[in-house]
């Protein structure tokens, strides 16, 4: 069976998921990437933010959210008044996806199968971290989360319970739609908006 599911250990804690993904082998993402990147944050974050996968910078640093969208993620975490130190980071595809245009890497989508591959990883880090409230950032995340397709637009900002889920999850747009955005006015609208969906998700943490 194709996934990741063979390569996550049973139980393990967090420092021996992100070892073993280093050998993951679930998908072909792997092999074009520089290396896996897992997560970071400590076991006792109550606050999950889920992105889509690492970018170019995340690749090469092995760390996810260093590059532009980790930036305005970190600022619209600050404007929450969330401590960066509650914050448990990760993505719902943990090889960076990309198109080779020359000396060039081009973020690519990961596809469905993608998600799907590596979900047994994020099932076992909402084992090992047992967060109080989840955040989707995006249409990927919300994917992997939530095992459906959803509008962020309709499903935004309004806690999820689901069944199978270890806490409540808040839908919200991802940081890097928020930099493709033009007009200023936008941007500003967008950005208050992703503060906004943190803020509720921290209201959910006990
Ligand atoms: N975008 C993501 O979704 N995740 C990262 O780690 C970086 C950018
Ligand atoms: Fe494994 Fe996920 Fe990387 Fe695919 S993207 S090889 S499933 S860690």
């Amino acid at each position: 069976r194709p996934g990741a599911q063979r390569w996550v250990p049973a139980e393990a804690s967090l420092g021996e998921l992100k070892r073993a993904a280093e050998g993951c082998r679930g998908c072909e993402l792997w092999k074009p990437a520089t290396q896996v990147v897992f997560s970071t944050g400590p076991a006792t974050a109550r606050l999950m933010l889920v992105g889509e996968q690492p970018g170019d910078r995340e690749d090469e640093e092995g760390k996810p959210f260093v590059g532009p969208a980790g930036r305005v993620l970190a600022e619209a975490v600050d404007a929450a008044g969330i401590r960066r130190e509650e914050l448990y980071l990760t993505n719902a595809v943990k090889h960076f996806r990309f198109e080779q245009r020359g000396k060039r890497r081009i973020h690519a989508k990961p596809a469905v199968a993608h998600i799907v591959a590596c979900h047994p990883w994020l099932e076992a880090e909402f084992e090992a971290v047992q967060p109080q409230a989840i955040v989707c950032l995006g249409a990927t995340a919300a994917r992997s989360v939530l095992g459906r397709t959803v509008a962020i637009g309709r499903a935004r900002g309004e806690p999820l319970v689901r069944e199978g889920l270890p806490a409540p999850v808040v839908v919200t747009a991802h940081p890097s739609a928020i930099l493709r955005l033009r007009g200023d006015d936008d941007r500003e609208a967008a950005f208050a908006q992703l503060v906004a969906d943190l803020r509720t998700a921290a209201g959910l943490l006990r």
